[in-house]
């Protein structure tokens, strides 16, 4: 291994580099290297810098608290309850003090407001259109867009379909899952989409209905 010189340890070179005045930073540099040698391998002792260290340290620091505040305290809280409180306080906003019925006079009051049936819009995207597509053109749920229906007679039974889901679970019930307000929200969403006309329509199932009652009118 001595075979190959080091640089800074060659005599010759440390007296050249001493001429052209850079001496200095060589003894210095020569004096930071470390005892130790890997296979002729040596190194020079370069710290973290001081910030690197602080901020190394903070985030030690933080970690206590943190694992104590949300794995052992009581006061923490999870993302589930953080996402339901935010979704409560939203719902509120968006309903404020009012209590939606299952009857006709409601769902159309819902069908009459833009504003709510947009907000109903991103609930059926969100929940449905996996079974019954985004334009409600059905995919393994039925169409809701046709005039055939199989568990629908009248627009309030909408909401209780919504509600109790039907054919054993094939289409889930939203009771635990949805408040009676979204319910009767997305009711008034899916009598809008009958009569459009969606992109891939899946053929008609069950029996013709008479229309549903409109709104406004
Ligand atoms: C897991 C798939 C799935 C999801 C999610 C789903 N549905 Fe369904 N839905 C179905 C199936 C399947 C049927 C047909 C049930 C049957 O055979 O009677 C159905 C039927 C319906 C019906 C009755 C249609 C008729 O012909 O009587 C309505 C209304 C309905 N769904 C609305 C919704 C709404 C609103 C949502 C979202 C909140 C939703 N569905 C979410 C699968 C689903």
């Amino acid at each position: 291994m001595t075979s190959v010189p080091n640089d800074i340890n060659e005599k010759s070179r440390d007296e050249e580099i001493d001429e052209s005045g850079e001496y200095e930073i060589i003894k210095r540099k020569r004096a930071s290297l470390l005892d130790h040698e890997y296979d002729g391998i040596r190194e020079y002792d370069n710290p973290t810098p001081g910030w690197w260290h602080a901020i190394f340290i903070a985030t030690v620091v933080f970690s206590v608290f943190y694992v104590a505040f949300f794995h052992i305290s009581p006061m923490s809280w999870t993302i589930e309850e953080q996402w339901t409180r935010k979704q409560n306080v939203e719902t509120k906003k968006l309903f404020g003090t009012m209590s939606l019925q299952p009857v006709q006079a409601d769902i159309h009051k819902m069908q009459l407001d833009p504003k709510m049936m947009q907000v109903a819009k991103g609930m059926f995207e969100g929940n449905c259109a996996a079974c019954h597509a985004k334009d409600g053109g059905g995919v393994n749920g039925v169409n809701l867009t046709d005039d055939n229906y199989k568990s629908v007679k009248k627009l309030e039974d909408i909401y209780t379909v919504i509600t109790k889901g039907a054919n054993n679970g094939a289409m889930p019930p939203w009771e635990n899952r949805l408040s009676q307000n979204e319910r009767v929200l997305i009711s008034a969403y899916v009598a809008s989409l009958r009569g459009t006309t969606p992109a891939a329509p899946r053929g008609p199932e069950g029996d013709v209905i008479e229309a549903f009652p409109v709104a406004g009118k």
